[in-house]
């Protein structure tokens, strides 16, 4: 069998870029790297970064540095803080949709009022992406608001049992609730945190157990997103004293859910569904002419976080093996990325709102 297969480029709907702010963590350089050499030709970024992307002056700090630095193309989300709740909808234009979070997570950017979270969900129009980091019981509350103001609403890294039945429910009860998982909920659970190390397997949401990652599965036609929530620190911060939440994993996805279709658990088309297709309409995304990657799927390598693209120097997956790897990766008809090489130039990369 020829091993050999083009996919459409991968679409990662959350990544933390650590531009402005983090970038000895990464930035839009290092981070969209590591997109192209993991098969994603557009990714979405966070604004949980230094300052936090609340307004025009910090929005514009992000788009400058992803101007200059980007490699493939990007979107970039508005957060959702104390003090734009009546100004965040004036960059719906500008942005990928706005972000919430509600739970537990790294930054500042936390909404703990129920009125600020109402005002919020009010005000963001009604035909723009909004996303949330939302378990437990405020995944309760951001499906009802969903529910009250007839809007849709996409929940970010779902890992548990209870998460994905309600999100199966609100969909069959015909709420406009869309949902993704994370590759690190999908394969490792809390028994490989011991091997990981304590401070490198510390993210949000923690890993999970056994039958939290069964439920995954066995849901899977419930899951409209595999998204990586790439999310890097240095190996310094995480084995220091107070190691922060969040694994790399632009680099691992793929070939992870290829080693999956490789083991019968997945096949290409669901894949495809996941990685591009459901993202794309979900996120309003405009086509990429002539954009595909190739990918070799009987390539069989190991992980070792200190070869990837990401500046963050270390993996979760470290010392996995895995069945699948992107050979190359053509973006608006120019080879960007063939046999672990960067081809494209800083600031080829375009923004998917700015065009
Ligand atoms: C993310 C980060 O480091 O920015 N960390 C994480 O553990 N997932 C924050 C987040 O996605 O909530
Ligand atoms: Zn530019
Ligand atoms: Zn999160
Ligand atoms: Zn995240």
């Amino acid at each position: 069998m020829n091993g050999t297969i083009n996919f459409p480029g991968l679409i990662d709907p959350h990544v933390h870029l650590r531009d402005p702010g983090a970038t000895h963590k990464e930035d839009f350089g290092s981070g969209t790297r590591a997109a192209l050499a993991g098969g994603f030709t557009t990714v979405l970024a966070m604004p949980n970064t230094q300052p936090p992307l609340t307004d025009t002056p910090s929005l514009e700090l992000a788009k400058s540095a992803a101007c200059k630095k980007a490699y493939c193309d990007y979107g970039i989300y508005l957060g959702a803080g104390p003090d734009n709740r009546e100004t965040a909808s004036r960059l719906a234009a500008r942005v990928c949709g706005l972000k919430l979070y509600l739970d537990q997570t790294y930054g500042p950017l936390r909404i703990e009022s129920l009125g600020l979270l109402h005002e919020h969900v009010s005000n963001w129009p009604a035909d723009r992406p909004l996303a949330a980091h939302a378990a437990g019981r405020s995944l309760a509350a951001i499906l009802f608001f969903a529910a009250l103001l007839e809007r849709s609403v996409h929940i970010c890294h779902v890992s548990r049992r209870s998460e994905i039945l309600l999100i199966r429910a609100a969909k069959e009860k015909g709420l406009r609730v869309t949902c993704e998982v994370a590759p690190h909920h999908l394969f490792l659970t809390e028994a490989d945190a011991p091997q990981i190390g304590p401070g490198r397997s510390k993210v949000r949401p923690r890993l999970a157990n056994a039958s939290d990652q069964d439920a995954l599965w066995t849901n899977l036609d419930v899951i409209d997103c595999f998204a990586t929530d790439h999310a890097p620190h240095t190996l310094e911060e995480k084995d220091g004293p107070q190691p922060p939440p969040g694994f790399p994993g632009l680099e691992t996805a793929l070939a992870l859910f290829l080693t999956a279709v490789s083991d019968g658990r997945l096949t290409h088309e669901k894949l495809i569904a996941r990685m591009h297709t459901n993202p794309k309409r979900i996120f309003s995304l405009p086509d990429q002419d002539e954009t595909s990657i190739e990918v070799d799927l009987n390539d069989e390598w190991e992980v070792c976080g200190a070869e990837l693209q990401s500046q963050c120097g270390w993996s979760p997956f470290e010392g996995m093996r895995l069945k699948g790897r992107v050979r190359r990766v053509v973006l608006r008809g120019q080879c960007v990325y063939a046999d672990g090489q960067v081809l494209a130039a800083p600031g080829s990369g375009q923004d998917i709102r700015e065009r």
